[in-house]
């Protein structure tokens, strides 16, 4: 039977100290039950509310593109200086040690390539798979206005309401069609879409005018691509500039891996999203790693 002896009356109720009524440092998510929270928590830095993230999940449609070819020697070393890694589950298991311990979310759509229409695609990953990952939060995109529009956004919803069942987040990319206008109108259209059908943070791009309309009408956390190579010191002021507008982080790939320095590259981003560090600054802390690296 349970010990019953010397049981004492509680003393200390903290009169002094009110329970924390504070709900959540991220946008959007005061109201999610404790492991989403948990898990955006470990996506965004609760001190600082953002991330810089690592994509590498360009294959599953792209194949091996430049800086992917041989995921085990050049992505997993870049484990420890990203956040969070992006990426299928193929590319996980076959090439990323478990041991690196960093969190992982996890690409669930497919169903196209680079050969064919873009926006077809399916949910290509169980959430039983996702759990088994330990996926802090599963992707798909939703390509709005374009000609599988319905069975993308279906494809998030499904994700959303398997991810809500078990605390596991869902961020929708907004991907984009061939023919559409990259510009805030509609980005501001499609992430506000991807935050109403329930997603918990949105993966969109940043654009030079009105960006600032695009997080301040999404209502839940929004993190910047990368888009195609660029120079460092570009990437860099469109990581600020974003930031700086209100994106809580980068969920960067080809600015990262197909820079002449990736690690650097990643030290950079985290002085930007981070400390609060200019283009400009964090493009010479590039230039000071790399020197430092090659010496
Ligand atoms: C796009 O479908 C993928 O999610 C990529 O991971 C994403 O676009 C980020 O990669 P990048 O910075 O190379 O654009």
């Amino acid at each position: 039977m349970a010990d019953l002896d010397d049981i004492k009356d509680g003393k200390d109720w903290g009169h002094d100290r009110p329970a924390d009524t504070t709900r959540f440092f991220l946008k959007g998510a005061a109201h999610h039950d404790w492991g989403m929270k948990a898990r955006l928590a470990r996506i965004f830095r609760p001190d600082t509310g953002r991330t810089v993230m690592l994509a590498f999940d360009h294959g599953y449609f792209q194949g091996p593109t430049t800086g992917l070819e041989r995921l085990d020697l050049t992505i997993a070393p870049l484990a420890p200086h990203a956040d969070v890694l992006m990426c299928t589950r193929g590319g996980l298991r076959s090439s990323i040690p478990p041991e690196s311990g960093k969190p992982v979310v996890l690409r669930c759509s497919a169903g196209n390539s680079i050969l064919t229409e873009l926006s077809n695609e399916l949910v290509a990953v169980d959430i039983d798979d996702a759990i088994r990952l330990g996926a802090v939060a599963m992707a798909a995109q939703v390509y709005i206005g374009a000609e599988y529009e319905h069975k993308s956004i279906a494809n998030v919803v499904k994700l959303i309401d398997s991810g809500t069942r078990y605390g596991i987040p869902t961020m929708a990319v907004t991907g984009v069609g061939k023919d559409m206008v990259r510009d805030a109108r509609y980005f501001g259209l499609a992430t506000r879409i991807a935050a109403e059908i329930g997603a918990q943070f949105v993966k969109s791009y940043y654009v030079d005018e009105g960006f600032e309309k695009i997080t301040l009408g999404c209502p839940v956390p929004i993190v910047i691509a990368g888009g195609k190579k660029l120079p460092e010191a570009e990437a860099l002021e469109i990581a600020y500039r974003a930031i700086d507008q209100g994106a809580a982080g980068v969920d960067m790939g080809r600015n990262v891996f197909q820079s002449s320095d990736p690690v650097a590259m990643l030290k950079a981003l985290a002085a930007v999203v981070h400390d609060g560090r200019t283009g400009a600054e964090a493009y010479q802390l590039f230039r000071d790693e790399h020197r430092k690296a090659a010496a």
